[in-house]
């Protein structure tokens, strides 16, 4: 796939092409907002995460409905959560929840597997709801220890997890409950006399989350007390994120004004959920696709996956595959989850530019001047795919391009892999090794 008209990254394509790699446009109410391609100033941007907050109406919308986790803490209340659940990402504990993705991806292969036996040759199987559903019972067992169990539900209709009901019914009056906020948060008094439908399912869906989620944390608080009082240490707690962060949280080591409070800890469930599910569901639909339509790739890496004599290898086996590697690399630039992100300045500010912009009064300035209040719009995608990085075949999929990179790419400030995929700086996506390896 090339980026036509209808490609996601077009039409920010066709802005920078035509006003160059920094510009503003008018957005919401009015407001500038500053787009920029400019690796030194997206660096500024994300290294800054004091300065540049996320947009309110973000958190009036869907952190009203996930809560104040991660993604929607701010300021030192970020900092504090990161810094405690930060460590529960590592590499050894990601090493430890492989076997829980090459459990889930058996499951599904064997759930496929009917399904081709049940049906026509000619006839097509949706693969999405299929790896939704692995990825969301992957997120609830490596993220909190429970099953959904939803790739051995039947297959279609509603869950008949109670949990994964509230969150797909969260999900699907997100929108129309998105709309409400907004509207209250401009006019408050409209809260009184509108309360519609969506707000009251996705308020009953919340209670639902919210109270299962309490008991999940419970639950861990309990069972680490109890493996404390027992006297062999943490032997029998849990190993799944939410474990890892309740006993992080509850170390001597951090100051009680460093901890978290149980609401933070529980509104990690849904964050997890939000952030983890879908995402790593869309990075595998579009990696399928790309095998689907590029055999030669999909025959070469078969050939590669074929040599390993398990169908359970280990992380570090997986991560010894180097033509998997690149196709992961690959599939995660040209196809990434998340299309870009956006940022408000809280505070005035001086954005530096690795490439200095020419204003409306013809004069070259290597600085951008950003005001409290202004937009800031991040184009991860598009950052993926800049000619100017990543050459004239930028627009296209070739795996090969990871065994003889430009050396632009390593000024792409992106945590993982020379690409934006996960962001970078203290905010860039905690779950990436977990997603990477899933
Ligand atoms: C392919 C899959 C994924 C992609 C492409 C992805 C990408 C991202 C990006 C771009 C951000 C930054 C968003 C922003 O600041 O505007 C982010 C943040 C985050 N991601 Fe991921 N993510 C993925 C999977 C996961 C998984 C599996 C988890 C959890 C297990 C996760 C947990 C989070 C959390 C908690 C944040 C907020 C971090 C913070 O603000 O400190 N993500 N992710």
């Amino acid at each position: 796939m090339n980026s036509s008209e209808n490609d996601r990254a077009a039409c920010h394509l066709r802005w920078v092409k035509q006003y160059g790699h920094v510009f503003v446009y008018k957005s919401l109410l009015n407001s500038d907002r500053l787009s920029t391609v400019d690796p030194k100033a997206l660096n500024h941007i994300l290294a800054n995460p004091m300065i540049y907050y996320k947009p309110s109406h973000l958190r009036l919308t869907v952190g009203q409905l996930i809560g104040e986790g991660l993604i929607f803490a701010e300021g030192a209340a970020h900092k504090r959560q990161r810094r405690i659940m930060g460590p529960s990402f590592s590499l050894g504990h990601t090493r430890e929840m492989t076997q829980i993705f090459l459990r889930k991806a058996i499951e599904l292969r064997e759930a496929l597997g009917v399904q081709v036996d049940r049906i026509p040759q000619s006839q097509p199987i949706n693969i999405a709801p299929w790896i939704s559903k692995c990825t969301l019972d992957i997120m609830g067992l490596a993220g909190f220890n429970y099953d959904f169990h939803s790739s051995t539900d039947s297959g279609e209709g509603e869950s008949t997890d109670e949990l994964a009901r509230a969150f797909a019914a969260s999900n699907r009056t997100g929108q129309g409950y998105a709309m409400m906020q907004l509207l209250f948060a401009w006019i408050p008094p409209l809260r009184l006399v509108m309360f519609d439908r969506a707000t009251r399912t996705a308020d009953k869906a919340q209670k639902t989350m919210r109270r299962i989620g309490r008991r999940l944390v419970e639950e861990r608080k309990r069972d680490l007390a109890e493996s404390l009082a027992s006297g062999d240490g943490d032997a029998r707690t849990g190993k799944d994120l939410l474990s890892l962060i309740v006993k992080a949280n509850m170390s001597v080591d951090v100051p009680p004004e460093q901890q978290m409070t149980d609401s933070e800890v529980m509104h990690q469930i849904p964050t997890f959920l939000v952030a983890g599910h879908e995402t790593t569901a869309t990075g595998l639909v579009w990696s399928l696709y790309s095998l689907s339509i590029h055999s030669d790739v999909q025959s070469r890496l078969r050939t590669e996956l074929l040599q390993v004599g398990t169908d359970t290898p280990s992380m570090d086996e997986l991560n010894s595959l180097t033509y998997f590697d690149a196709v992961v690399k690959e599939c995660l630039r040209l196809h990434s989850p998340f299309e870009n992100t956006l940022r408000v300045a809280q505070r005035d500010d001086i954005i530096p530019l690795s490439k200095p912009f020419v204003n409306r009064a013809g004069i070259a300035k290597d600085q951008i001047l950003i005001k409290k209040g202004d937009g800031v719009f991040m184009p991860i995608l598009l950052m993926n795919r800049l000619e100017s990085i990543w050459g004239p075949d930028a627009a296209s999929f070739n795996p090969e391009r990871w065994f003889n990179l430009p050396e632009a790419t390593g000024s792409i400030p992106g945590v993982w892999g020379n690409q934006f995929s996960f962001l970078g700086g203290p905010r860039s996506c905690i779950g990436y090794r977990f997603a990477v390896t899933e």
